[in-house]
């Protein structure tokens, strides 16, 4: 059974209502996915373990925790690359390994075009990025990606998810956590999500 986590934080939410708007621009854009990126990070990084530390503070000893397992994050091109500068600045020693996929226009399938990723997983923790989840094809392939290259723990992180997607990805891995800032019901019919937000990856780079 999948873990779905879909936000009812109220700066996610005031946050989410400015990005869907057709009013804001591309830098806006920009920095709104990357606070969202961060509030979502922040929730999804809540179980990974820690250790014991002793630390000096000027009046002595105190105890403290550090973290004990190490975290990659994987933006999707190009949406989920938004989505990097706001997980760093809470995971600034992350790794960062990009996958490209593009969906075909025509058939709504994920075409791989970019994959760079180290001869074997060097993290304990991958946090897939990217902002839309509508079909799930490009969630359910970027895991499949991850898991053949040997990755152990993997969680998606999005924005604005799809039910049928997020139920595709949910069956296809149900290992795999799902993070969300909101899930809407209904995609079109040539598969963008409704009411979404339009095309992600265009609106953040001003293209299309
Ligand atoms: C969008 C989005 C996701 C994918 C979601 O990317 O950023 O990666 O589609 O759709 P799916 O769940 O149906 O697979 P797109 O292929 O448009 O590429 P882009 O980010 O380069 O614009």
């Amino acid at each position: 059974m999948s873990q779905v986590f879909v936000s009812t934080h109220p700066l996610v939410q005031h946050k989410l209502a400015l990005l869907r708007d057709e009013q804001t621009g591309p830098k806006k854009f920009r920095e709104l996915v990357r606070e969202i990126a961060i509030l979502l990070v922040y929730e999804a990084t809540a179980d990974l373990a820690t250790e014991l530390v002793t630390v000096q503070t000027p009046l002595g000893p105190a105890e403290g925790r550090r973290l004990a397992e190490t975290v990659g994050l994987v933006p999707v091109l190009r949406a989920g690359l938004g989505m990097v500068d706001g997980a760093w600045q809470m995971l600034p020693g992350a790794e960062v390994w990009h996958i490209g996929l593009s969906r075909d226009e025509r058939t709504l399938q994920p075409v791989e075009y970019y994959s760079r990723l180290p001869v074997s997983p060097t993290v304990d923790v991958c946090l897939v990025l990217d902002p839309m989840l509508a079909t799930g094809g490009s969630a359910v392939a970027t895991v499949d990606i991850l898991k053949r290259w040997g990755a152990r723990r993997v969680k998606f992180v999005g924005v604005i998810g799809a039910r049928p997607g997020l139920e595709r990805l949910t069956s296809a891995h149900p290992d795999v956590p799902v993070y969300l800032a909101t899930l809407d019901e209904q995609l079109n019919d040539v598969g963008f999500i409704v009411p979404g937000l339009g095309d992600a990856g265009d609106r953040m780079f001003g293209t299309g």
